[in-house]
C-alpha cells in the first residue's frame, strides 16, 4: 500500500507560484525559438494559451506581478542576443521612434463582444457625438517591420526587436519590389513612419523548401518562419532570390492627413504603398462577425498566410483615449484563427524502419484536402502516442497541421467508431527483417536491433554521404540504394573499396561518372573529425552534438574509451546521448567499421587542427556571391574563417575582393567595379589557399 506523508500534501498557493515561474520561463525560451531562430516548437495555439494562463495567474496574485514578465514585454526578435546564429548579429541596431508594439488576441467571439464592450465604455459612448467605428483587417501572419522615410527617401527599415530598438535590415527590405524607395515627388512630408508585415507568399516558400529538400537542408516549418529568417539573412541576394512580399497597416507620424486610421492607410495607398484591400470600416458588431466569418473562409485563397482578423477603433482621437498597456494598444486586438482541421478515416497503419533501428507508426488516411495540400499520412510518433489517442482500425481521426509541415492527428472522433473495432496494437517485429523489437529504458521508441536489416543499412550509407555529413559527390541517396542493391556496398565503411571498374558497366554510369564518385569518395577524407563523427550516425548525435563531442575528444579513441560520466560532462549530452554513444561503441561489427575506415584514411582526429589550418587570408575581409562548384557557400564561410579571412556580406571599399560563382548578383557586380575590387573565381580562391595547386 501506498503512505502518504505530510510531504504529500501540496500547498495550492505554492503550486501556482511554481507554475507562474515554469510559464515564465517556458515562454521565454519559446519567444527566443520564435523570435530570433525562428524555428518555434509548438504550435501558436500553444503558446497563446501557455501566455493566458500567465496572464489569469498574474491576475489573481498582483504581489507577483514582474515587470521582467513575458506578459509585460514583447518577444525579442534581436540577432546580437543569440550567439549560436552566426549569420546574423551584424545589424545596426536603431531605437525605436514610437514603441513597437504587440496585439492581445483571443480566439472567442465572445472576447471580442467584451473587448468592443470596453471600448464602448472606455470612449463613454452614451455621452459622445463621434460614432464609434472598427476597422477590420487581415492579420498577415509574418514579421513586423518600421520603415522611415525621411525626406520623401526610405532610409532606415527596422524589425520589431525587443519592441525598443531594432535591427536595421535596410539592404534586405529594398529587394522587395513594392516598396517605394521615394516618394518624394508625392509629399513634402519631413518624416513618416509605415509599419506593416513581411512575408514569404506562399508560392515562393514552396518553392524554397523544395529547394532544401534536395539540398538537404532543414526545410522551414512555415512561411512566417522562412520569412523571418530570410529577413535575418547577412545576404540581399540570397533575399531578392527568396521573394518576399509585404503589407502595411499602419501609418505615424507628426502632421499626417487624415483623422481616422482608414484615411491615413487610403492616403497611403496613393502615395503607393501596399496596402491591403481586404479591410472593411464597420459600424456595428454584426459587421465585425461578418467580416471574421467570411475571411476565416475565404483566406485560404490568399497568396500570402493569415492567422486571424486585427480589430481597430478607427478615430485617431478616440484611439488616444483608450491608450495603451505596456505590451499592447487597448484600442486594438486580434481575433486568431482556429488552426485548419479536418475529418478522416484512418486505413492503415504502417511502420517505418529508420536508419538508427528506430520504428516509426505511420497513420494511412483516406486524402483529405488541408492548408491547401492533399494529406494522406500523419506520425503516430511511438506506441505511446497510439495508446494516448486509443486509436482504433477504421477510426475517424481529426489532423491539424500546427506550427509544424507534417500534419498532426489530434483527436480520434468516438462517435464515429465501429461498434467492434480493436485497438491498434504496435508490431512486436521489424516490418522488415522480422526480427523482435526492443525498447530501451526511459526511450519511447521500439527498435529493431539487428544491424543487418536493410532499410537500416542503406539509411545509415545515404546519411553518410550527405552533404552535410561526408558530402560525397556523385553518391546520392538513389545510387546507393542501387549499389546495395547490386550487393557492391552494406555498410559505410564498404565505400571506401569501390573501385571505378565496379561501377563505369553499369547502366547509367560510364567511366566519367564512376571517375567522378570514386573522386568524391577520396576527397571526403579530408572531411573533418567532427563531420564524421556525425556522419557514422550515432543516434542521438547530431551536427551540433558532434562538433561539441570533437572538440571535447580530440580523436576517436579518446571518445571510444570515455564512460557516461565523461560524456555528459559535454555541453549537451544528456543521459540518452551518452547511453546512445556508449552502445554504439559496444558493437563488434561498429568497431571493425571504425576500424576499417581508419585505414582508408579519414579523419579521425584533430578538430585543433582544422580549426586553423593557415593564414593565407589573414585579415581579409571576403565576400562570397553566386552559385560554386566544389564547396557549398556554408564551406566556404568555414574555410575563409579557418585561413584566418573574415567573411563580410555586403561589398566595401574595404573588401579585398570578392570570391565569385556562377550567377553573381548583378548590383554586387556593379559596386565591385566601381569600387576596384578584385573578383577571384573559385579555383583561384583554391589556389591561393593551398586547396588545388
Ligand atoms: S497592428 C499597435 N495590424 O501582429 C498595433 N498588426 O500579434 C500594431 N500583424 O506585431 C499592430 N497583421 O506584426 C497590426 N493588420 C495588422 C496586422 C498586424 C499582422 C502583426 C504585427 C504585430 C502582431 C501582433
Amino acid at each position: 500500500m501506498q503512505q502518504l506523508s505530510l510531504f504529500d500534501i501540496n500547498d495550492p498557493i505554492e503550486d501556482e507560484r511554481e507554475e507562474l515561474l515554469r510559464l515564465r520561463n517556458e515562454l521565454r525560451e519559446h519567444n527566443y525559438r520564435y523570435y530570433v531562430l525562428s524555428a518555434p516548437t509548438i504550435s501558436d495555439r500553444e503558446f497563446d494559451e501557455k501566455m493566458h494562463r500567465l496572464e489569469a495567474l498574474e491576475q489573481r496574485h498582483p504581489e507577483w506581478m514582474d515587470p521582467e514578465s513575458p506578459t509585460q514585454k514583447v518577444g525579442s526578435d534581436l540577432a546580437q542576443k543569440n550567439p549560436k546564429v552566426q549569420k546574423t548579429g551584424n545589424f545596426e541596431q536603431v531605437a525605436h521612434r514610437y514603441p513597437m508594439l504587440s496585439l492581445a488576441n483571443t480566439y472567442s467571439e465572445e472576447e471580442i463582444r467584451a473587448w468592443l464592450d470596453r471600448v464602448y465604455k472606455g470612449l463613454d459612448y452614451t455621452s459622445s457625438n463621434t460614432p464609434i467605428e472598427i476597422v477590420c483587417e487581415l492579420k498577415f501572419d509574418g514579421l513586423s517591420i518600421s520603415l522611415w522615410y525621411e525626406h520623401g527617401k526610405l532610409t532606415k527599415a527596422l524589425t520589431r526587436g525587443d519592441g525598443v530598438k531594432g535591427d536595421n535590415v535596410i539592404d534586405n527590405i529594398r529587394t522587395i519590389p513594392t516598396i517605394p524607395q521615394d516618394i518624394s515627388s508625392k509629399t513634402d512630408l519631413r518624416s513618416v513612419e509605415l509599419r506593416g508585415e513581411v512575408l514569404l507568399p506562399w508560392e515562393n516558400f514552396e518553392r524554397i523548401n523544395k529547394q532544401r529538400e534536395l539540398a538537404e537542408e532543414p526545410l522551414f516549418a512555415n512561411p512566417r518562419n522562412a520569412a523571418s529568417g530570410t529577413l535575418k539573412s547577412l545576404d540581399p541576394e540570397l533575399v531578392r532570390a527568396r521573394g518576399l512580399s509585404v503589407y502595411l497597416y499602419y501609418v505615424l507620424g507628426d502632421n499626417l492627413p487624415g483623422n481616422s486610421h482608414s484615411e491615413r492607410l487610403d492616403w497611403a495607398r496613393q502615395l503607393g504603398f501596399p496596402i491591403s484591400e481586404a479591410m472593411r470600416v464597420c459600424k456595428s458588431v454584426d459587421e465585425v462577425m461578418d467580416f471574421i466569418h467570411f475571411w476565416d473562409k475565404e483566406r485560404r485563397n490568399l497568396p500570402v498566410a493569415t492567422d486571424g482578423v486585427v480589430l481597430k477603433v478607427n478615430n485617431l482621437k478616440q484611439q488616444e483615449q483608450l491608450g495603451f498597456t505596456a505590451k499592447t494598444p487597448r484600442w486594438a486586438i486580434a481575433y486568431k484563427f482556429e488552426a485548419e482541421k479536418q475529418l478522416t478515416q484512418l486505413e492503415e497503419v504502417s511502420y517505418q524502419v529508420g536508419r538508427t533501428g528506430a520504428i516509426t507508426p505511420v497513420a494511412n488516411m483516406t486524402p483529405v484536402q488541408l492548408s491547401g495540400t492533399m494529406v494522406h499520412r500523419a506520425t503516430l510518433n511511438n506506441e505511446d502516442f497510439i495508446r494516448q489517442l486509443d486509436l482504433h482500425e477504421g477510426d475517424f481521426v481529426w489532423v491539424e497541421k500546427g506550427g509544424e509541415i507534417i500534419p498532426k492527428i489530434t483527436a480520434v472522433e468516438t462517435s464515429r467508431r465501429q461498434e467492434n473495432a480493436r485497438p491498434i496494437t504496435f508490431i512486436r517485429n521489424c516490418p522488415e527483417c522480422g526480427t523482435p523489437l526492443v525498447r530501451f529504458e526511459g526511450e519511447a521508441a521500439w527498435y529493431c536491433p539487428n544491424d543487418n536489416c536493410p532499410p537500416q543499412m542503406k539509411g545509415k550509407m545515404e546519411h553518410f554521404v550527405a552533404r552535410k555529413a561526408m558530402n560525397i559527390d556523385g553518391l546520392g541517396a538513389e545510387t546507393i540504394d542501387l549499389f546495395f542493391e547490386l550487393g557492391l556496398i552494406r555498410n559505410i565503411a564498404d565505400i571506401y573499396q569501390l573501385r571505378a571498374e565496379d561501377i563505369a558497366p553499369l547502366q547509367g554510369f560510364g567511366e566519367r561518372s564512376a571517375e567522378r564518385i570514386i573522386q568524391g569518395i577520396e576527397a571526403s577524407k579530408q572531411v573533418p573529425w567532427a563531420r564524421v563523427l556525425f556522419a557514422i550516425g550515432i543516434r542521438f548525435v547530431g551536427e551540433t552534438t558532434a562538433k561539441k563531442l570533437a572538440r571535447a575528444f580530440p580523436n576517436i579513441d579518446l571518445l571510444m574509451a570515455a564512460d557516461e560520466e565523461q560524456l555528459i560532462a559535454v555541453e549537451d549530452v544528456g543521459n540518452e546521448i551518452a547511453r546512445s554513444i556508449r552502445r554504439y561503441f559496444e558493437s563488434a561489427d561498429n568497431l571493425a567499421i571504425i576500424e576499417r575506415l581508419r585505414k582508408a584514411g579519414l579523419q579521425l582526429e584533430g578538430e585543433e587542427a582544422t580549426m586553423s589550418v593557415g593564414n593565407s587570408l589573414e585579415g581579409l575581409s571576403i565576400v562570397i556571391s553566386g552559385v560554386f562548384e566544389h564547396h557549398s557557400r556554408d564551406e566556404y564561410k568555414a574555410l575563409i574563417e579557418q585561413h584566418g579571412g573574415k567573411n563580410v556580406s555586403s561589398v566595401s571599399a574595404k573588401t579585398a575582393f570578392i570570391l565569385a560563382g556562377g550567377n553573381m548578383g548583378p548590383a554586387k557586380l556593379e559596386k565591385a567595379e566601381k569600387l576596384g575590387v578584385k573578383i577571384m573565381s573559385e579555383t583561384e580562391f583554391l589556389q591561393l589557399i593551398g586547396e588545388i595547386q
